[in-house]
C-alpha cells in the first residue's frame, strides 16, 4: 500500500533558528491509520503537523531537504489552500480557527467556499452538528462557547470538508478529563466510521489512549524498543540524536 503521508530523510529548519527542528525524519503513515504522536515539549510535533498541512513553509518559512509527500502532493508546492483540500487541522487553540459569526456559518465555511448548494449545505451542517453534539448551538457565536464546545465545533468544521487526513494538535489541552474523553471518543468515531487517516498529537497519554490507536510514534531522545507485534515503520531523529520510535499495532 502506498503511504498517504511519507517523510523521507526530511529535515526542516525554521529561518529564525540555527539548528533544524526536524532532522532526518523517515515516517510513513498509511491510509486509514490512526496514529498517536507523543514527545516532550519543543521536540517538533507541531512543526511536523505544520509541514503536513502546508503552514510550513508558507506561514512559517524555512529550509527543508529530503522529501515529503502528502496524498501524492508536495505541501511546499501545493500551498496552504491546496493542502486544505486534503488535510483538516484542529489546533490546540481553537479560537483563531473560527471564521463564521455563528456556529452554523463556521461549520459551513468550507462548503460555501466550494459553492455547494444551500439545501445540501443545511443538511450537511445538520448531519455533522448531530455527530459532534452541537445541534443546539448552531445559532450561537463560536466565541460564546465553552472550551469543549469550541473543540467540537472545530471538529465539525474539518469533518464537513471532504478531506482524507485529519490532524489534531493537542486536542485535549483545554479540556477537563471528562470532556477530553468525549473528544477522544469523537475522534475514534470519526476514524472508524469515515476511514480517514487520523494523526493525534497529545501530551495526555492516558486520556489519548482511552480509545485504541493503530500506532504510537514517540519523538524524543532514547532507545529503540520493540515488543509484541511492534514494527519499526517510523524513525524520527530529533536534533541529531536518535529517538525512540515505538510503533504498536493495535494496543
Ligand atoms: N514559527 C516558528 N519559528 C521559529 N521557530 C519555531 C517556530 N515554531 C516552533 N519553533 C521552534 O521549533 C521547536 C519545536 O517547536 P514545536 O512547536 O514544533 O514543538 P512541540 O513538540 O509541538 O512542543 P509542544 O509540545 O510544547 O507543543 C521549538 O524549539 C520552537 O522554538
Ligand atoms: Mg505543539
Amino acid at each position: 500500500m502506498t503511504p498517504i503521508i511519507e517523510f523521507k530523510d526530511y529535515t526542516f529548519k525554521y529561518r529564525s533558528q540555527v539548528e533544524p527542528t526536524l532532522y532526518n525524519i523517515d515516517l510513513a503513515v498509511y491510509p486509514g491509520e490512526k496514529v498517536l504522536i507523543v514527545g516532550p515539549s519543543g521536540s517538533g510535533k507541531s512543526t511536523l503537523a505544520h509541514c503536513i498541512n502546508g503552514l510550513v513553509p508558507f506561514s512559517f518559512p524555512g529550509e527543508s531537504s529530503g522529501t515529503l509527500t502528502v496524498g501524492g502532493q508536495d505541501p511546499s508546492k501545493a500551498g496552504i489552500f491546496g493542502m486544505s483540500k486534503l488535510v483538516g487541522t484542529v489546533l490546540q487553540d481553537t479560537d483563531g480557527q473560527f471564521i463564521g459569526l455563528t456556529v452554523a456559518e463556521d461549520i459551513a465555511f468550507a462548503l460555501e467556499n466550494d459553492c455547494v448548494e444551500q439545501a445540501e449545505m443545511f443538511s450537511k451542517v445538520d448531519e455533522v452538528a448531530e455527530i459532534v453534539d452541537v445541534k443546539t448551538l448552531l445559532s450561537h457565536a463560536p466565541t460564546e462557547l465553552s472550551g469543549g464546545q469550541k473543540q467540537r465545533v472545530s471538529m465539525a468544521g474539518v469533518m464537513i470538508d471532504d478531506v482524507d487526513i485529519l490532524l489534531f494538535d493537542e486536542p485535549l489541552a483545554n479540556l477537563d478529563p471528562a470532556t477530553g474523553k468525549k473528544a477522544i471518543d469523537l475522534i475514534d468515531k470519526i476514524s472508524r466510521t469515515t476511514g480517514k487517516t487520523v494523526l493525534i498529537i497529545e501530551h495526555r497519554l492516558e486520556d489519548a489512549l482511552y480509545r485504541d490507536v493503530d500506532r504510537i510514534v514517540v519523538v524524543g531522545d532514547g532507545l529503540w524498543r520493540t515488543g509484541n507485534r511492534m514494527s519499526f515503520s517510523a524513525r524520527i531523529s530529533w536534533k541529531r540524536k536518535v529517538s525512540v520510535s515505538l510503533c504498536i499495532s493495535r494496543l
